[in-house]
């Protein structure tokens, strides 16, 4: 686990970044940061971002929760499955995922071989103060999100935990998430 050292200057960074040549792939539960937090490290690290639910929206041309409403949550993950295998075949430099990503056995798979995984962890308050903000999490509406984010931790955590690094994510500014993030898989390189 990272405690917080002295803020890595650029050129720290830029040594770190250029050891990382598989995609960073970013996994945890919804509202952990995967997206604002990603998109401030493919920015420190000079990477390229791509969002894996966003990239599922463009090509199924629907919202998550209109995908989840007309066609069901298999043929969501189903679709999550083969656009995380495309993006890390075209290899972007970080990729956010949805909560459940991770959770599929042949996307952990291949994100354990082709990627490295970084895990997000935070506490649960937090996440529900997060996901609060926004009504757009159809997993999050069927009963009370308190509840279900809790269930979901418990549940998802063990497998969340196959990822080689793990961090807690504080409420301070992405960029000291994203440089904690670096700082872990420099040591785990
Ligand atoms: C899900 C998380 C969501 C989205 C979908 C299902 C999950 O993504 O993929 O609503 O199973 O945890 P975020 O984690 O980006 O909210």
């Amino acid at each position: 686990m990272d405690t917080h050292s002295e803020p890595l200057d650029n050129p720290q960074i830029a040594a770190i970044a250029r050891r990382i040549t598989r995609p960073i792939v970013l996994v945890g539960l919804m509202g952990v940061g995967k997206s604002t937090v990603g998109r401030k490290l493919a920015e420190l690290s000079q990477r390229s971002f791509i969002d894996a639910d966003t990239a599922i929206e463009e090509a199924a041309q629907l919202s998550v929760a209109e995908i989840f409403e007309k066609h069901g949550e298999a043929v969501f993950r189903d679709g999550e499955r083969r656009v995380i295998a495309r993006l890390i075949e075209e290899g972007h430099g970080v990729i956010a995922t949805g909560g459940g990503a991770f959770v599929d056995p042949e996307t952990r798979a291949l994100i354990l071989e082709k990627a490295i995984g970084v895990w997000i962890d935070c506490d649960i308050e937090t996440l529900v103060e997060r996901t609060s903000r926004r009504n757009t999490r159809p997993l999050l509406k069927q009963g009370d999100p308190a509840e279900i984010l809790t269930r979901l931790h418990t549940e998802r955590a063990p497998l969340y935990g196959e990822a080689p690094v793990r961090i807690v994510s504080k409420n301070g500014p992405h960029a000291e998430t994203a440089t904690m993030i670096l700082e872990a898989i420099d040591r785990w390189l």
